[in-house]
């Protein structure tokens, strides 16, 4: 079986060392999973109380990152403001939610590490130019799962028992061409009519409903059996509540590279420019036929 470190060979080698860099932490944060449960006590940039393993996680992966020596800027949910490598090298510039679904922690559910790359020269550049996407999912077994044009979209396994490395599970994986599931995010008192109306139209079209409250687990169920996940516009927030740049953009690229597709409402989450690294957008992902009929409801 394949081991995550001999298929990242035919990926450029700077780009190997992001990947293997963040995998290789998994054994160190698996293990401070029981014991770091509780608050910070401080807050990030979108005002939300950060857990202590929120800060944690960032700090480990941001110090693995910066020792790649590959790396120029990280965007990180945690820093709010884009951190330059201070050795001042690396070519390459990283989004990073170091922590998804940190509300998960408390409750033993779903919970992950969401990972965008790409080595534009600007460090906002749209999500369509990042050259490799990948995510952590910590579950009963954890996993990783990253995708390149080169290689489309591979899932590896963390083994527990004889090697500890990570081997490929599933290789080019592609959606299910007639999606099972739906994740609805969002309270349905705000949801708007126009999403009244898809998730109405998702409902007779037989798909079951699906919420863990983690995106990266969220995201990975569709991955398995197709469907649609969104968080939506609501009523009072436009812009819904995932991050464009470290949470829609690394999952939409994923997506697309499993022949599916993501949405803003209005069109594709990876043409839009961000101007703020911290901007939010509604997102929904999922099988082409549904994203379509989705856009269809907001026009
Ligand atoms: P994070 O823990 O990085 O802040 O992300 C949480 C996000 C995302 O993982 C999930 O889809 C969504 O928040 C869940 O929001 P609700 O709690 O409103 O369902
Ligand atoms: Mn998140
Ligand atoms: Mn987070």
């Amino acid at each position: 079986m394949e081991s995550l470190n001999e298929h990242v060979q035919e990926l450029d080698a700077e780009l190997a060392k992001i990947i293997t860099a963040v995998a290789s932490l998994t054994d160190r944060i698996h293990s401070e999973l029981p014991h770091r449960r509780g608050m910070a006590g401080t807050k990030n940039v979108f005002g939300e109380d950060q857990k202590a393993l929120d800060v944690w996680t960032n700090d480990v992966i941001v110090e693995a990152l910066m020792k790649t020596a590959v790396v120029k800027t990280i965007i990180s949910e945690e820093l709010g403001q884009p951190l330059e490598n201070p050795d001042g090298n690396g070519t390459y510039t990283v989004t990073l939610d170091p922590l998804d679904g940190s509300s998960n922690i408390e409750s033993n559910n779903l919970f992950g590490t969401i990972v965008g790359v790409h080595k534009e020269k600007e460090t906002l550049t749209t999500g369509k130019n990042q050259v490799c996407a990948f995510y952590n999912l910590y579950g009963p077994i954890t996993t990783l799962v990253y995708a390149t044009k080169k290689t489309g979209v591979n899932e590896f396994v963390k083994h527990r028992k004889g090697s500890t490395d990570y081997f490929l599970g599933r290789e080019n994986m592609k959606l299910p061409d007639k999606g099972k599931l739906m994740g609805l995010g969002g309270a349905p008192k705000d949801w708007a009519p126009q999403y009244k109306k898809f998730v109405d139209f998702a409902m007779a079209q037989g798909l079951k409903v699906r919420y863990g409250g983690a995106f990266v687990g969220d995201f990975n169920q569709i991955l398995y059996y197709g469907g649609i996940f969104s968080y939506p516009s609501l009523v009072g927030k436009p812009q819904g509540k995932l991050r464009l740049v470290i949470e829609a953009n690394p999952m939409s690229y994923i997506v697309e590279k499993a022949g599916g597709a993501c949405s803003n409402e209005k069109g594709s989450v990876l043409e839009v420019k961000p101007t703020d690294p911290n901007q939010r957008t509604p997102i929904h992902l999922g099988n082409k036929d549904l994203i379509k009929k989705l856009e269809e409801c907001f026009r």
